[in-house]
């Protein structure tokens, strides 16, 4: 028995960090896949291979004791073959480069929990999500669960860590040029900066939740009007708040300045302390903006918001 499912990456375009302090945050998904491909096998052996190297196992190890970035696939894995007297294949290929801030570990969570769930049942999409966050969660416990559900409904959505997710109706046509700084980070030791961030700072902190909520909002009525130099101060509004709370540094600062000549606005997305920072665009200054970093030897490419979201095969 053979199952395949592919899930999107996704683009924080505001909020990040402080979504999980019960902030809103405003996310879309980007056409850029993770596919994943699960075979039943008469072998008991969970085995797991990416590009990013392979995993093979027994089932029934303590999770805590898997030291790898596939331990979120063996998690499901192990979870979904129980009883079923089977082993199992797990293939995953990706174009969204990994590690960066992009959901590449969301969208291998939310794909992972469909190909795997669905050789046995017909897994619902909020069953998938629920199986996606639990996995996730293995890796980095805190997480508000805001990227597996973008990576599980696509589009563009507003999303609260208690009252969870809404659609944003409008269909903006952008195009957010993305650039890499290289800088690998790990999402979980900068949501814990974070944390002691708040920690000692515990007022301006919630100063800067309150200024990140108004901000929000403000986005909502500009995505309706599709605003682009509104929304592009915002972007900019955004990354100041993100300075303050300590994730951003020279490198990011750096590239912000140079996204900013010919976008409407730059900022990091995701954890930040590394990875990417996102130009928005359109078609009127899509090609400046990506000649800019490349021009100064970035990385960088563009891309469009994903309408479908998790789809199965
Ligand atoms: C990471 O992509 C986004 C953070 O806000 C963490 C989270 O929401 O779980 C930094």
């Amino acid at each position: 028995m053979k199952s395949k499912a592919s899930s999107p990456g996704k683009v924080i375009l505001f909020g990040e960090h402080f979504v999980v302090y019960g902030v809103k945050a405003i996310l879309c998904a980007i056409d850029k896949r993770i596919t994943v491909t699960a075979e039943t096998i008469s072998e008991n052996k969970i085995l797991i291979k990416s590009n990013i190297g392979n995993l093979e196992l027994e089932p029934n190890k303590k999770i805590s004791e898997i030291n790898s970035p596939l331990k979120p696939f063996y998690y499901l894995a192990d979870k979904l073959i129980k009883n079923q007297n089977v082993g199992i294949q797990i293939d995953v290929e990706s174009d969204i480069p990994l590690g960066v801030g992009l959901g590449s570990s969301s969208a291998c969570c939310v794909a992972g929990a469909a190909a795997i769930s669905r050789l046995f049942s017909n897994t619902s999409k909020e069953q998938i999500l629920e199986l996606a966050i639990e996995a996730e969660r293995t890796i980095f416990e805190n997480t508000s669960g805001a990227d597996c559900t973008v990576c599980t409904y696509g589009g563009i959505m507003e999303y609260d860590k208690k009252k969870g997710f809404n659609k944003i109706k409008s269909e903006p046509n952008f195009h957010l040029v993305i650039a890499n700084s290289n800088i690998e980070h790990s999402t979980k030791s900068v949501v814990e900066s974070v944390k002691e961030f708040k920690e000692k700072n515990e007022e301006s902190f919630s100063i800067l939740c309150d200024k990140e909520s108004k901000l929000i909002e403000d986005v909502l009525k500009s995505l309706k009007e599709n605003n682009m130099k509104e929304l592009g101060n915002k972007i900019i509004e955004n990354q100041e708040y993100l300075e303050r709370i300590g994730i951003s540094n020279e490198k990011l600062r750096k590239m912000i300045q140079i996204g900013q000549r010919k976008s409407f606005g730059a900022k990091i997305t995701g954890a930040g302390g590394g990875g990417c920072i996102f130009a928005l665009t359109d078609e009127s200054n899509l090609e400046q903006t990506m000649n800019q970093f490349k021009d100064e030897n970035y990385d960088c490419f563009s891309v469009k918001i994903d309408f479908k979201g998790l789809d199965t095969f």
